[in-house]
């Protein structure tokens, strides 16, 4: 795997779940990795830890990023040239039930976040001759899933600012790539689960249709992202790539000792 080394990162929401999982990844290959966040006690998990910079902000906020690239140039004396833009928030309901109020604010932080971040990162990649971002979709950015309006519609637009950035400074030397996860065990998926009427089941349910046959884990997801930032995906760029253990991949999965009965 190729290293980061002499790099410098940027993740959002890198205090839990995915991001968390994607800081030290990268922090591992050599990355000096700035970790945002919202929460402060979960960041201050990370103080101390090699290559890892914790910082606290909010991705909807624009004075978050005016601190991160200057926290780079004066405390780190660089550029960000990797960038994950991860934080997201999860509100359930269907259109009829949700307000203004919780549209603004998944779309603030789920799609306005990326594109704050992108604006301010992307000029310092370009001045030094390339970069590269991941913008984390989800399976709720090319399908459905009911009773989540707001996010489901925040990483479709996920995923053509992904396509649309990539076209537009491939020249420039940056590559911008969306990964999808499926079901990964974090706290984000933890909350949405305890909002169902029967947790278990909807968990064991979750888990048995998945070809892979569990739940993703948060490095999994991380992996490819660390994958996808590195010079080994030199040549890839506008990619939307699962990681879903399968789920995207048939509309219809049946474990072999079912699909059995039906040939
Ligand atoms: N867990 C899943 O099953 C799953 C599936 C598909 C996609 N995803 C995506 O993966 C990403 C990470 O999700 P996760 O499951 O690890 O979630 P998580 O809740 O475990 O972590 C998200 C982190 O983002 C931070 N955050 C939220 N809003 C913020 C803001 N405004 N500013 C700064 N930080 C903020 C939170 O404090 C938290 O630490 C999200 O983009 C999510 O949509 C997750």
């Amino acid at each position: 795997m190729a290293s980061h080394k002499g790099r410098i990162a940027v993740v959002t929401g890198g205090a839990s779940g995915i991001g968390l999982a994607t800081v030290e990844v990268l922090a591992k290959q050599g990355a000096v990795v700035i970790a945002v966040d919202r929460d402060e006690a979960k960041l201050a998990d990370l103080s101390g830890r090699e290559n890892i910079h914790p910082l606290l902000g909010d991705v909807t906020d624009t004075n978050t990023w005016d601190k991160i690239v200057s926290y780079a140039k004066s405390d780190l004396s660089g550029v960000p040239t990797l960038f994950v833009s991860n934080a997201a928030i999860v509100t359930v309901g269907s259109i009829l039930e949700l307000t203004d109020e919780d549209w603004h604010q998944v779309l603030s932080v789920n799609l306005m976040g990326s594109v704050y971040g992108t604006r301010a990162l992307l000029p310092g990649m370009i001045e030094v001759g390339g970069g590269s971002i991941v913008l984390m979709g989800s399976i709720d950015a090319h399908m459905a899933e009911q009773g989540l309006a707001a996010y489901c519609a925040s990483k479709g637009a996920i995923l053509q600012l992904s396509k649309v950035l990539a076209m537009d400074h491939a020249r420039q030397g940056v590559r911008v790539n969306c990964v999808c996860p499926g079901v990964t065990d974090t706290p984000l998926f933890r909350y949405h689960l305890s909002k169902a009427d029967d947790p278990e089941s909807v968990l064991n349910m979750r888990t048995d249709r998945n070809p892979l046959g569990r739940l993703l884990a948060p490095e999994d997801v991380a992996k490819t992202v660390n994958f996808l930032l590195s010079d080994d995906a030199a040549g890839i760029t506008g990619a939307l790539v699962p990681v879903d253990a399968g789920l995207s991949t048939s509309f219809d999965f049946r474990s072999g000792e079912e699909w059995g009965d039906m040939a």
